[in-house]
């Protein structure tokens, strides 16, 4: 049985002549998806339906085969935009889920400690989201997704406003938290890079509907010689003459 399943998912925004239609995905436990496609072809928008935050006008959202129709606490979410509270500091923003349940256990506490050294903002503790860089802000933002360890991530182009440099780096991070904690990933991408450095499998979306998916063969666990290799590369040019055709 997979782990997430989106069956026949449509919507269609107010106001919009044409939107997703009939999607119909599935992700197995551990696996890391990545979705590609345009700007604007519907990528927030099916994340948002997979997290229930917003109602399918047909099909549906099954998580362990329970039915997903609000926010729930196994699902972890980085929206495009960090969307960090601006009266708490990077500290409290991070331990937020864990407030939302009661005090944060020292357990919890250890845990936001270990992801903001992991993510580079542990000296940032103290400061609020005004007094941060875009890119440290979108770091608190994955953190405090991350806090709680969910078994389902869902992450909306999280490494947009980061360096290549950061970005690879934080790709390696992430990658090996979810290996660890056997999460199962949802992420959205621009970037084909990006996506085949990550993803077991991924998949294009384009005109409200899913044109492409494939498995990605690249060796297990990624290292960032793979980058370089012709392998890579031959596999990166190839997705972008496919997506050229497509869009
Ligand atoms: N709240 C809304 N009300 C009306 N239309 C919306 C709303 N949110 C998104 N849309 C429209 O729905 C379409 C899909 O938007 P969505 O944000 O899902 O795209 P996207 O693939 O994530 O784009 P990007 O890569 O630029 O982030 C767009 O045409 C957008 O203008
Ligand atoms: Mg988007």
């Amino acid at each position: 049985m997979p782990f997430l399943q989106l069956k026949q998912l449509s919507y269609r925004h107010p106001n919009q002549h044409s939107g997703l239609q009939a999607i119909n995905l599935a992700l197995q436990k551990g696996e890391f998806h990545c979705l590609l496609g345009r700007s604007g072809c519907g990528k927030s928008t099916l994340l948002k339906l997979a997290a229930g935050l917003l109602k399918p006008q047909s099909g549906h959202v099954l998580l362990e085969n329970q039915l997903i129709t609000h926010p729930a606490q196994q699902i972890g979410f980085v929206f495009q935009n960090p969307t960090l509270l601006e009266w708490l500091t990077v500290w409290d923003n991070v331990l937020l889920p864990a407030t939302l349940q009661g005090k944060p256990t020292p357990t919890q506490q250890q845990q936001a400690q270990q992801l903001l050294h992991e993510l580079d903002i542990a000296d940032l503790t103290s400061r609020y989201p005004t007094q941060l860089s875009g890119g440290q802000q979108s770091r608190v933002a994955i953190a405090r997704a991350l806090l709680l360890q969910p078994p389902l991530l869902l992450m909306d182009e999280p490494f947009a406003a980061l360096d290549a440099l950061t970005r690879e780096q934080l790709q390696d991070s992430l990658l090996s938290m979810c290996a660890q904690h056997q999460s199962t990933v949802l992420f959205v991408t621009h970037d084909i890079s990006e996506a085949l450095y990550l993803a077991h499998r991924l998949s294009v979306l384009e005109q409200g509907q899913i044109y492409h998916q494939q498995a990605i063969a690249l060796p297990q666990p990624r290292t960032d010689a793979l980058r370089s290799q012709p392998q890579f590369i031959e596999l990166a040019n190839s997705l972008r003459g496919l997506i050229k055709e497509l869009i």
